[in-house]
C-alpha cells in the first residue's frame, strides 16, 4: 500500500481565514479525498502558527493575554474548516504541550549535532514576515527601511542569541534540490538553488525573552524563546510524535519519508532551505517534496489579511452559493503553480455554465427521462464496445492528474466527459425514440444507461473536489453514496443497476442577474470602491476581466479586420512525443499530429509542465508561423498558452476533436 501525507502551512492566528488560506486548504484536502479513494494510507495535517512576536502584539492591542486570543481564533478557523468540508486528520496548534516538547527535542537534536552557538545579532526583523532582513531584503522610503510584502518599517534588533549553522549544509541542499520532484514547480527549484549558491549565512534562531515572550522556552536557556519559524516548522513531525520518534524505525518514520509539503511562494526559503537543514541537523530525513504554488490575487494585488481591498471571505461567498461552488472554482480556476486573479464574474460565471449548464442539466435531464421513459430503472448494461474501458480509461487520466497535483487538469478533463455526455443525449435524442412506434425500449435503456454509466464515473471522478455532489449525483441515478469513496481501479461494470429514481432535484440552482448583482454588491468590501487602479494584469482572468470592463477604442486597442484573423492558421493539433531540450530550463521540444502530417515545435513551457504529461493532450496549434531555429532545432509554430513572462497553463479545447480540426 503506498502512503500520502500532506500538510498546508500552520497559518498565523493574526486574522481569520481568508480564500489565500482557504485556496492552500482546500487544494490540500482534495489531494486527500484521492489518495484516499484510490486506497492510499493517507494523512492530512493544517494547524495553526500561534506564537511569536506578531501573535503577541495582537492580543495585547486587543486587550487579552495571546493564549486567550489564540483560542478564539483556533476556534474560527474550526468552524471554518468543518465547514468548507476539510477533512484534516490533526489540527497542530504550536501552543499545545505535545508541540512545545516536539520544538525541544528538536533543539536538542540540533545542538547536539553541535549546530547551535551563541552571537551576538545586530540587524533587522520584519514582525510582518517574522523574520531577519539584510539590506537586499529592504526598501528605504522617506527615510526609513520598509519591508516590501508588508510595507511597513522593518525593527533593529540587537540581541545575544543562538545561531543555527545553516551555512554547514549548503552542499546537502544542493543535492536535495537535484532530487526529481522534491521542489515543485521547476521554476520553484531554480529560485530556491541560485539563492542557496548565493551563499548562506547562519541564522538567529532564539529572541531573547524581554523582547519576545510570547514562544518556546530554549532548553536550558530560560532567557531565550525559540524562533518562531524553528517551532512552527516542527509541526510537521509534532503530530507524528515528535522528532525522536520520527528518528527510529517504524510507522511514524514511514508515514514522514511520504511527506508533502504544499506552500505558498511566500514561504518557499522557509521549507525549502532551513526546513531541510534542520532535519539534516537532527539526524532525520527531509520529507519526500515541496509544492509551492502562486498567489491569488484581486486586482493584481495579493490577497492578504493587512489589505482590506483584497478581502474574499469565503464564508459568506459558501453562505450564498454553498460550499462546493467555492471549492470547485479554486481548484478548476487556478492551475496550481502560478498566480491568479480572482473576480466573483468568474466564480457565478463557472457556476452557471459549468455546474449549472453541463453538470446539473445532465443529472437533470438523464433523470427526468429515465423516470418519464422507462418507470425509474436502468437496466445494467455492458456498454458499447470498448465504452466500459474508455471509461475506465478516461477515470486513470483523471486520477493521473490528480497524483501529479493537477487539479485544473482533473476536473477539465472530467468536464470533458460531462460535455460528451451531454453530446452523447443531444445525438441520440431518446425524446425522439420514445414517440416512435412501439418506444424501443431497449434503445431507451441503451441511451439512458449510457448517461448514467458516465454520471456515476463522473461522481468519482469529482469526488475530491465536491464530496458533497458527488454523493448526490450517486443517490439520484439510485446508486450507493458510497460509490464515491472509491475510485474506478478497474474496467467497471459499465452500469451495474440502481434502485428506482425519485424525482430530480437541481444541484445548483439557477441564478436570475438580478440576484448575481445582488449577490456581487454584498460579497465585495466596502473598501473596494477606492481601491488602487490594477497594478498588474494577470492573465488567467484576462478574458473575465475584458469583459466587464468598458471596451477600448479601436485606435488605443490596436483592432485588426476579420482579414486579418482568417490568415492565422490555428488547429487543434495532439502531442505525440515530447522530450526536454538539453541544457535549457523552460524548452520543450513537442512532435504534434496535425491529422494530415506531424510537425516539431520548441516551446518555453517546461516551467510549468513535465513533458511526460503532455503525450496525449490536444493543444492549440499556431500552424502558419514562420519557422524559426531555437537552439538547434527547427521549431515550426507554436502552441498556446496563458502567462505573460511566465507560462501558467496551456489553452485547451472543451471537448475531443480530431487533430487537425481548424479552430477560428
Ligand atoms: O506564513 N494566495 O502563515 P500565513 C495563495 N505561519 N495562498 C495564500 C495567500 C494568497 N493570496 N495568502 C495566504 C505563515 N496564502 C506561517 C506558516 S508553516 C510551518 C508556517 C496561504 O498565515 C499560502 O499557503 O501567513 C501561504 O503560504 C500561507 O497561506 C501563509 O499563511
Ligand atoms: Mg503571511
Amino acid at each position: 500500500m503506498s502512503r500520502f501525507y500532506i500538510t498546508t502551512p500552520i497559518y498565523y492566528v493574526n486574522a481569520a481565514p481568508h480564500l489565500g488560506t482557504f485556496y492552500t486548504t482546500v487544494v490540500a484536502d482534495a489531494l486527500a479525498r484521492f489518495h484516499r479513494a484510490v486506497g492510499d494510507d493517507t494523512f492530512f495535517l493544517t494547524g495553526l502558527d500561534e506564537h511569536g512576536q506578531k501573535i503577541e502584539r495582537i492580543a495585547r492591542e486587543r486587550g487579552m493575554e495571546p493564549q486567550a486570543y489564540c483560542d478564539g481564533i483556533a476556534d474560527e478557523f474550526q468552524k471554518t474548516w468543518n465547514r468548507m468540508e476539510i477533512s484534516n486528520d490533526d489540527l497542530i496548534r504550536t501552543t499545545s504541550l505535545r508541540h512545545k516538547k516536539a520544538v525541544g527535542e528538536m533543539w536538542a537534536r540540533m545542538q547536539a549535532a553541535g549546530d547551535i552557538y551563541q552571537a551576538e545579532y545586530d540587524g533587522m526583523y520584519c514582525v510582518g514576515c517574522e523574520d531577519w532582513k539584510s539590506e537586499d531584503d529592504v526598501v528605504l522610503e522617506g527615510g526609513e527601511k520598509i519591508c516590501p510584502t508588508h510595507r511597513r518599517p522593518v525593527e533593529r534588533v540587537k540581541e545575544k542569541n543562538w545561531f543555527f549553522r545553516l551555512t554547514k549544509y549548503a552542499d546537502h541542499l544542493l543535492d536535495l534540490y537535484d532530487q526529481k520532484d522534491f521542489i515543485r514547480p521547476e521554476s520553484r527549484r531554480n529560485e530556491v538553488a541560485s539563492f542557496v549558491r548565493g551563499g548562506l549565512k547562519d541564522i538567529s534562531v532564539s529572541r531573547m525573552k524581554k523582547s519576545v515572550s510570547w514562544g518556546i522556552p530554549v532548553p536550558g536557556d530560560p532567557d531565550h524563546v525559540v524562533y518562531v519559524w524553528i517551532d512552527a516548522l516542527t509541526n510537521y513531525l509534532t503530530v507524528l510524535g515528535g522528532p525522536d520518534v520520527v528518528a527510529q524505525p517504524g510507522p511514524a518514520r514511514e508515514r514522514w519519508e511520504e511527506c508533502h509539503h504544499l506552500i505558498a511562494k511566500d514561504i518557499l526559503r522557509f521549507h525549502a532551505v532551513y526546513w531541510p537543514a534542520m532535519l539534516k541537523s537532527a539526524g532525520l530525513p527531509p520529507p519526500a517534496g515541496i509544492f509551492c504554488h502562486g498567489y491569488l490575487t484581486v486586482k493584481g494585488q495579493k490577497i492578504s489579511k493587512s489589505l482590506p481591498a483584497t478581502k474574499v471571505d469565503p464564508n459568506a461567498i459558501a453562505e450564498e452559493l454553498g460550499v462546493e461552488p467555492l471549492r470547485y472554482f479554486v481548484l478548476r480556476e487556478y492551475s496550481l503553480g502560478g498566480d491568479g486573479d480572482f473576480t466573483y464574474e468568474a466564480l457565478l460565471q463557472r457556476y452557471e455554465s459549468e455546474l449549472g449548464n453541463d453538470l446539473g442539466n445532465l443529472l437533470n435531464r438523464t433523470v427526468s427521462m429515465v423516470r418519464q421513459y422507462l418507470g425509474g430503472i436502468v437496466q445494467p448494461w455492458g456498454g458499447h464496445p470498448g465504452e466500459a474501458n474508455k471509461l475506465w480509461s478516461e477515470g486513470n487520466a483523471v486520477g493521473d492528474s490528480w497524483t501529479r497535483m493537477e487539479p485544473s487538469f482533473a476536473l477539465d478533463r472530467a468536464w470533458m466527459c460531462v460535455r460528451n455526455t451531454n453530446a452523447h443525449i443531444e445525438a441520440t435524442k431518446p425524446w425522439v425514440t420514445w414517440k416512435s412506434p412501439g418506444g424501443a425500449a431497449d434503445t431507451l435503456n441503451r441511451d439512458l444507461a449510457y448517461c448514467c454509466a458516465w454520471l456515476r464515473g463522473v461522481a468519482k471522478m469529482i469526488a475530491p473536489a465536491m464530496p458533497q455532489t458527488a454523493r448526490d449525483i450517486l443517490r439520484q441515478i439510485g446508486r450507493p453514496e458510497s460509490d464515491a469513496d472509491t475510485w474506478l481501479s478497474e474496467p467497471p461494470a459499465f452500469w451495474p443497476g440502481g434502485e428506482p429514481m425519485g424525482p430530480p432535484t437541481p444541484l445548483f440552482p439557477r441564478l436570475d442577474p438580478e440576484r448575481k448583482a445582488e449577490l456581487i454588491a454584498k460579497w465585495l468590501p466596502p473598501e473596494t470602491m477606492a481601491a488602487p487602479a490594477p497594478q498588474t494584469q494577470t492573465p488567467s482572468s484576462a478574458a473575465t476581466s475584458a469583459a466587464i470592463s468598458a471596451p477600448a477604442s479601436p485606435a488605443e486597442s490596436g483592432v485588426i479586420d476579420k482579414a486579418d484573423f482568417d490568415r492565422v492558421d490555428l488547429r487543434a493539433a495532439k502531442v505525440v512525443a515530447c522530450e526536454r531540450v538539453p541544457k535549457t530550463e523552460k524548452l520543450l521540444k513537442l512532435t504534434l499530429d496535425m491529422g494530415t502530417e506531424q510537425r516539431t515545435i520548441v516551446s518555453g513551457i517546461a516551467g510549468a509542465y513535465a513533458p511526460e504529461t503532455l503525450v496525449g493532450r490536444t493543444v492549440i496549434y499556431l500552424a502558419n508561423l514562420k519557422p524559426a531555429k531555437i537552439r538547434g532545432v527547427i521549431s515550426q509554430g507554436m502552441i498556446l498558452a496563458a502567462g505573460d513572462a511566465e507560462v501558467l497553463a496551456l489553452a485547451a479545447l472543451d471537448r475531443d476533436v480530431p487533430a487537425g480540426t481548424r479552430i477560428r
